[in-house]
């Protein structure tokens, strides 16, 4: 399955806005409280099938400061990561949004601070799920109420909880009991499973109930379940939550292609920090630009020579996790991505696509992306 990359709309209104509103922001203090060395107000989304511990230090090493685990299935974690079916995991981690335990391990001491997060169906699954994660050194957990994915042997999961509140908050509560008090959990939500009033209305139960029981923040997507990932996301259902619940630390997702994005969502909805996701894949410069722009300086695009040291550096760390087989399979669509910031995009990206083997891939880097560029 191939990820949607166009941006739904585009990121128009003033540069110069953004650029003065990015510097004379200040992080909200809750953000490093709760979650210390969290340092500005953006973070790597949970990716599936790509936000593994490569990608993940390769966004820290360009200044991103927090990260979250794609989701990882709550029987997966229950079953050490057994029991898996046997496709290929690069679908079934995109279909089922079910991560691969191995490649989601934070990839040593510099992958903090991570949260991991917990798909599934039982609260009791769930909350088991959560612990485990705790136990294996994630500093926070998220719950994972927004997959679209479709049920799978009926089985609820991801947004699909926002048809059935009560469940849903079921689950927050075994979540938030199972963690230790000194854990952050966090929650990922829809705006809802459609434009109905009483999806909306469940939004809202779901939404209140986890900072009643202590959640520290929610990250919302306000696209709908039905509308997956089609259709702009809907800043004005932010803004509208911003203003009507102003005590909650809320962070927005949703059509961050670009650094300027990233304060364009704050400033036009109020939310306190974002979460960036297809805007990162193959592009951790958006972290680096993020930075120069809060430090009022203007955000470089990467010289091809830069770009050839952070693909080498992606490459390395992918084939430390996962084994040069895999590696060169996963590297493939990152390449393509990578591609985008070449001076012959579209050359690059078709010799990335017939990449085979690592081999190949180096040969495109060394062909491609010359040192001293
Ligand atoms: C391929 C893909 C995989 C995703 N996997 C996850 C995931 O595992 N956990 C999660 O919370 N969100 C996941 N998301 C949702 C993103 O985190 C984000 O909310 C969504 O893409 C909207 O942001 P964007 O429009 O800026 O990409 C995924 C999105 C895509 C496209």
């Amino acid at each position: 399955m191939s990820v949607n990359m166009e941006p739904s709309e585009p990121s128009g209104q003033s540069f110069e806005d953004i650029a003065l509103f990015a510097r004379e922001l200040v992080i909200d203090p809750r953000i490093p409280e709760i979650c210390p060395g969290f340092d500005v107000p953006f973070y790597q989304a949970g990716l599936a099938g790509y936000s593994d511990g490569a990608m993940r230090l390769i966004a820290r090493q360009h200044g991103c400061p927090f990260c979250v685990t794609e989701a990882l299935l709550d029987r997966t974690l229950i079953s050490g990561g057994k029991g898996r079916r046997k496709e290929d995991p690069d679908t079934l981690a995109e279909e089922l949004a079910s991560g691969d335990l191995e490649g989601n391990m934070a990839a040593g001491f510099d992958d903090h601070p991570i949260a991991g997060q917990v798909i599934g169906t039982s609260p009791s699954e769930m909350a088991r799920g959560a612990e485990i994660l705790t136990e294996m050194g994630y500093d926070a957990i998220d719950v994972n109420l927004a997959c679209p994915v479709k049920k799978i042997r009926r089985r609820n999961r991801g947004g699909h909880f926002l048809t059935t509140p009560k469940e849903a908050c079921e689950i927050l509560s075994a979540v938030r009991d199972s963690v230790p008090n000194k854990i952050p959990t966090t929650v990922k939500m829809r705006r809802g499973w459609d434009d109905s009033k009483e999806s909306e209305d469940n939004f809202y139960t779901i939404f209140d109930y986890a900072y009643e029981v202590g959640f520290a923040w929610a990250t919302v997507h306000p696209r709908t379940v039905e509308q997956r990932y089609l259709g702009p996301s809907n800043w004005d259902f932010l803004k509208r939550l911003v203003v009507s619940r102003p005590d909650c630390l809320i962070f927005g997702s949703g059509d961050i292609w670009c650094a300027a994005d990233i304060f364009r969502m704050m400033k036009n909805t109020g939310v306190s920090g974002v979460s960036v996701a297809r805007g990162c894949i193959g592009n951790p410069w958006v972290f680096t630009q993020a930075r120069a722009l809060m430090d009022g300086n203007e955000p470089k695009n990467p010289t091809l020579s830069e770009q050839r040291s952070t693909l080498l550096a992606h490459i390395e760390l992918c084939v430390r996790l996962h084994g040069e087989k895999k590696a060169s399979r996963l590297m493939r669509k990152f390449g393509i991505q990578f591609s985008k910031f070449h001076t012959n995009p579209d050359e690059t990206k078709k010799q990335f696509i017939q990449a085979e083997s690592m081999q190949d891939w180096k040969g495109v880097i060394e062909k491609s992306y010359p040192i001293d560029s």
